[in-house]
């Protein structure tokens, strides 16, 4: 398989303020940080700002935004659309986060028709998926993330893939400095890209997938020795620039 370009992707949730985009923005300087992807994806308020910012400080991070609305446009308070998103350059965005699946009832269909929002409009969808510690005490893990994945495919098509990226964050693992070990995430990882090969082996090579749930500086390196993880999806370690630096140095 060729080597695919480590991406390392930034979810600060509703954290954050202007101040920390004026401290990123200058801080990620394309010297610093070579032959990787860096995604960072603020609160959606900030987006257009940082964007601005990333691009007059030669800057290697691209914008991302954590959530988009799966309809083109009209009359949905509080929504923000893919167009919108274009508009102030941001080109990737998170779907299905678990929070948003948990706090916010989305469900696998919903979510990949914000996938199909997402790729119509030329960004790039990053799917998360993943068990909660129940459904992987049920031996449940493999049956949640196929479900996930077929929703997309379902439809989208499998060559969706080529253009998408995949986050597997284990419920248990988000927030609660418990990473999954790094046999534990390859396993997945390579359970995601079998699964995907039963469609089309091209596209499952190709395709990166990211790992997320506590990654930190320490435990970084290790989780990307792993064959298929091409990366991660970084919470909390990634609203402190010496930390995600560390991360983001380690791929
Ligand atoms: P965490 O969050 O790194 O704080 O565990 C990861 C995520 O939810 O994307």
């Amino acid at each position: 398989m060729t080597q695919l370009k480590p991406l390392i992707a930034a979810n600060w949730k509703m954290n954050g303020d202007k101040a920390l985009i004026a401290e990123f923005s200058t801080a990620f300087t394309t010297d610093k940080v070579n032959g990787i992807d860096i995604i960072v994806c603020p609160p959606s308020i900030y987006l257009d700002e940082f964007s601005s910012q990333v691009a007059s400080n030669n800057s290697a991070i691209a914008v991302g935004a954590q959530n988009l609305s799966d309809k083109e446009s009209g009359a949905f308070t509080g929504e923000i659309s893919a167009a919108m998103l274009q508009q102030v350059n941001c080109n990737f965005a998170i779907v299905g986060h678990s929070e948003r699946r948990s706090l916010f009832g989305e469900t696998p269909q919903f979510v990949a028709s914000k996938y199909a929002t997402a790729l119509a409009n030329n960004i790039t969808p990053i799917l998360c998926t993943g068990e909660s510690e129940q459904q992987r005490e049920d031996e449940q893990t493999f049956t949640v993330i196929a479900q996930d994945i077929d929703a997309v495919i379902e439809r989208s098509g499998i060559e969706s893939f080529k253009d998408g990226i995949i986050a597997y964050e284990p419920v248990w693992a988000i927030g609660t400095g418990k990473s999954a070990t790094p046999e534990q995430a390859q396993d997945v990882h390579a359970f995601i890209r079998k699964h995907l090969a039963k469609h089309d082996e091209e596209v499952a090579a190709g395709v990166r997938i990211l790992y997320g749930g506590s990654v930190n500086e320490n435990n970084a390196a290790e989780l990307f020795k792993q064959k298929d993880i091409n990366g991660a999806l970084v919470g909390g370690a990634s609203l402190v620039v010496d930390k995600f630096m560390a991360i983001c140095q380690n791929a």
